[in-house]
């Protein structure tokens, strides 16, 4: 796989109540061009709607998100996950996610965390909560000391603000579940989440 930063401008980070919707939710976003979706273990289905969009739609590349023990990640890997994200990341956590084999994306949330972790060889982080943390002036002020380092910013960004992430040159992607809003889940207004999907994948 190339770099996750890479393969989509956005990563619809999606939270599954119902495994039903799970195919038909990866689904419509594949159809809007967003490919890559971010399960996050915040519910109990969320394994099982992993290990589904993984054998029913394989044209989506499916992660784990929310990552925080080692056994979320043999659990998620387990599933059918194709690549892991954390919130944050400590040490054991990092170690776990190096040993996995799977690619992944470390939380960090302040320039001593994504030195640390540029320490270590890896230099494509997300940067969360990414609003709450200082958002695109955050970003860019980071870029001045640590220019090798390349984020996928996710929390708190929304169709209007996505576009200036994207614009920072260490931004890579951008995250977030803007683009499957709980009540178009509950509805299974697949449609909706297309539309939503088509105008993200439009971001550059
Ligand atoms: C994440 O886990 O990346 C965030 O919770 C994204 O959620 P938001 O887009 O609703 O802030």
């Amino acid at each position: 796989m190339s770099s996750l930063l890479d393969l989509a401008p956005v990563i619809p980070v999606v939270v599954i109540d119902d495994a039903e919707t799970a195919v038909p939710l990866a689904r419509a976003l594949v159809a809007g061009g967003l490919p890559v979706i971010e399960v996050t273990l915040r519910t109990p289905v969320a394994r099982e709607a992993i290990a589904r969009i993984a054998a029913e739609v394989p044209e989506a590349t499916v992660g784990a998100g929310t990552i925080r023990t080692s056994d979320d990640i043999s659990a998620s890997v387990a599933a059918g996950a194709r690549f892991l994200v954390s919130p944050g990341t400590t040490l054991s956590l990092v170690e776990a996610l190096d040993a996995s084999g799977v690619p992944y994306l470390p939380g960090a949330a302040t320039v001593s965390e994504a030195m640390a972790l540029a320490e270590r060889g890896i230099k494509e982080l997300k940067f969360f909560p990414a609003e709450a943390a200082g958002g695109v002036p955050y970003l860019k002020a980071l870029g001045g000391p640590l220019p090798d380092v390349r984020f996928c910013p996710t929390g708190g960004i929304r169709a209007d603000t996505a576009a200036a992430y994207l614009a920072l040159p260490n931004v890579g992607c951008v995250g977030g579940t803007w683009l499957t809003p709980a009540d178009a889940l509950a509805a299974g207004d697949w449609s909706r989440v297309e539309k939503l999907a088509s105008e993200a994948a439009a971001l550059t």
